[in-house]
Formats: C-alpha cells, structure tokens, sequence
C-alpha cells in the first residue's frame, strides 16, 4: 500500500554542509502489516517517516501509496491526502499548546472537513477515556492523557496509514499499553502501521521487524 523506491534525503547543514540521511532506501508496507523500525539516534528513523508521510520531499526517489506518487501532487493536495489516508503519532505529542483536547483532535479535520465530528469527537474522547478532559490545554493534561489525545487526532479521519514515531517513548506500562492495543487493532480493522520504537515489548508485536543502517532498511 506504500512504497518507497530510491529514496535519497540529505540534509543542509551549517556551513553548507552536506548530511545524507536516506539513500537508496527502499520499503514496501502491505496492507495491515504492522512494521517496526529501530536503529541507532540520528540513524534517520524520523526522517523515514516523515518523508513516507508526505511530509519532506526527497530529492530523489518516489514515494508511491497505492500507485499514487505522493510527490508529484502540490503541497494542498499532499495535505489533504495526508488529512485523509494517514495519521501521525510522535513521542513527543506535538499538541497545539493554545488549543482544548477537543480542538487539538479536530485539527485532524482542518484539510479536509468531514461529516459528523460531533459524533467521532465522542466516540474517541470515549474509547480514549478523555470524556472529562474535553476542554483542557495539553498543559493541563497528564503525559499519558496527552498521548491519548495524539492517538484520538491520529485516528480521527480514519486512517490507512499509521506512521509511529517512539509513541511509547516517553510513557508508562499502561499508557505503553494501550498504545498498543491501539495500532494492534487498527491492524487487525485492515490499517498498516510503520512505527519507530527502542521498545522490544512494542516491537514485538510487529509482523515484520527492520533496523536501519546507513539509511537503508535490513531485516532483523
Ligand atoms: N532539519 C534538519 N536539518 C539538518 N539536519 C537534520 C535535520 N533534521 C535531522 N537532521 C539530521 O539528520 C540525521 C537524522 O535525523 P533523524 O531525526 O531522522 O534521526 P532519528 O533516527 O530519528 O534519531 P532519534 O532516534 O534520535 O530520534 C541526524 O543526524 C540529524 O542531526
Ligand atoms: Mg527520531
């Protein structure tokens, strides 16, 4: 369902310096598959997601989500192909910090409106146990409440694609845990999941485990 083939990245630096980050880097993710990617700090992990979730163009190298090349489109339709068929989780949370829970998860739909928020805002404040925490700032919120409220928008507009980066990272057992059990049943609903994780009890509920070296992707 996405495929990236050749793809090179490399970063300017200070100085003009050149930093390589991806090369040659190839992935194929098929439906409901549930990958884990590790490797070591500025190995390129971050990066690999971003560039797979349309959000850094490579300079060479195609990024293909079924058959469609996601950057051949203008940086308005990437963000509503994104709003539409991925969600983002992150480590660090990357909450809007002047915005309530409730608006924080309806972010998802900026690009893209949707019928019915109403009903999906309940339904995921609900499953996410936030029902009580609707109207707080980030600030005002638990680390494990915030990553619940990064997991709801993340799933909002009903993903295809999940792109995982160290979700767990900062949580603990049972935030961990309900991590999870998210993206484990998101597969099993017939979503993919590409997650970067240091946590061998994350990784090892995945089909398919890599290690990224020299920003190619190897099978463990
Ligand atoms: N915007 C940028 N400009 C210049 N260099 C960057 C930029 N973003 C990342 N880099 C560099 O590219 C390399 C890869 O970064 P990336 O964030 O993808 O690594 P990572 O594998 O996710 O690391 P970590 O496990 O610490 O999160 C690093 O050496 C980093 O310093
Ligand atoms: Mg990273």
């Amino acid at each position: 369902m996405l495929e990236l083939a050749q793809v090179h990245k490399t970063y300017c630096g200070p100085r003009g310096a050149q930093i390589p980050v991806l090369s040659e880097t190839a992935l194929t993710l098929k439906p409901k598959e549930f990958v884990a990617v590790r490797g070591p700090s500025g190995c390129g992990k971050s990066t690999l997601l971003l560039t797979c979730g349309g959000l850094l163009t490579p300079e060479r190298g195609k990024v293909l989500f079924r058959d469609l090349d996601v950057y051949a489109q203008s940086a308005q339709q990437r963000a509503r192909w994104r709003a539409r068929h991925i969600g983002f989780v992150f480590q660090q949370f990357h909450l809007i910090p002047y915005l309530s829970v409730r608006h924080n998860i309806l972010a998802a739909t900026l690009p893209q409106p949707r019928r019915e928020t109403q009903t999906r805002l309940d339904e995921l404040l609900t499953e996410f146990g936030l029902q009580d925490r609707a109207d707080h700032l980030p600030a005002a919120l638990s680390v494990g409440e915030r990553q619940r409220v990064g997991m709801a928008r993340a799933l909002f507009n009903e993903p295809d694609l999940i792109l995982a980066d160290e979700p767990t990272g900062n949580l603990d057992p049972e935030n961990s845990d309900i991590v999870l059990r998210t993206l484990t049943s998101f597969t099993e609903a017939g979503g993919t999941v590409l997650m970067v994780t240091h946590d061998p009890s994350m990784e090892r509920f995945a089909d398919r485990r890599l290690t990224m070296e020299a920003g190619a992707l190897v099978a463990v």
